[in-house]
């Protein structure tokens, strides 16, 4: 039988992006599946310790072992904002089509558009804590292109592809380039060596 995990996220693209990677081997129950309908505040000043404080919210409030995921895209030229603030870079409505506007406009007169995609994940399992970071190079485009993916990606352009943006590529393809397709496979590696580890010998 799969191992079950709850992922700390009622996103369905980061549910989806998961079940496309590790989605043969584990089950995973998102917040809504756990009945934890509020909204987890993400008040902290990193990346880490938003992960963190989401994790520990779903273990102390429904008992549950779980990971959560904070994303951030950081800016050269901006420095490395939106970075915390991602989700909400054009206000509290975190809409993606004005966050994506707002960062071309940021961005209109800068020749400099090197900018990263920072995952990390806060995993918390059999009282311990675990963290595991992916990070994607690449650059923000000039206009959005793509109708794929979610927030950012019709404007990112990973330094791994063939110059197209996220939302351009299939899933399975920013799966393998993606910040958030290298943290879950550090996650899928732990996970491995500690079930090994548990497996009987001899
Ligand atoms: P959060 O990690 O859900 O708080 O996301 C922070 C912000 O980054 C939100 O605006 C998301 O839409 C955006 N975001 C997170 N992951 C990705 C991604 O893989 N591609 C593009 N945008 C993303």
């Amino acid at each position: 039988m799969k191992q079950q995990l709850v992922f700390a996220t009622n996103n369905p693209h980061k549910i989806e992006e998961i079940r496309r990677q590790l989605g043969n081997q584990y089950t995973f129950r998102s917040l809504a599946d756990i009945g934890c309908t509020e909204d987890i505040p993400e008040t902290a000043s990193t990346l880490e310790s938003n992960a963190r404080l989401k994790a520990h919210h779903v273990k102390d409030g429904y008992g549950h072992d779980c990971f959560s995921e904070d994303t951030g895209l950081e800016v050269q030229s901006l420095g490395n904002a939106p970075g915390v603030d991602t989700a909400h870079y054009a206000g509290p409505q975190r809409n993606a089509e004005d966050n994506n506007a707002k960062l071309l406009s940021d961005l209109a007169d800068r020749p400099n558009r090197l900018a990263r995609f920072r995952t990390v994940i806060c995993l918390l399992l059999d009282g311990e804590e675990q963290y595991f970071e992916g990070i994607c190079e690449g650059r923000i485009a000039t206009a959005p292109l793509g109708n794929d993916g979610f927030g950012y990606d019709p404007v990112f352009v990973p330094t791994e592809g063939d110059g197209r943006t996220f939302a351009q590529m299939s899933p399975d393809e920013k799966v393998r380039l993606s910040h958030r397709g290298r943290a879950i496979s550090k996650l899928q590696t732990f996970l491995r060596s500690r079930s090994d580890a548990d497996r009987p010998t001899g």
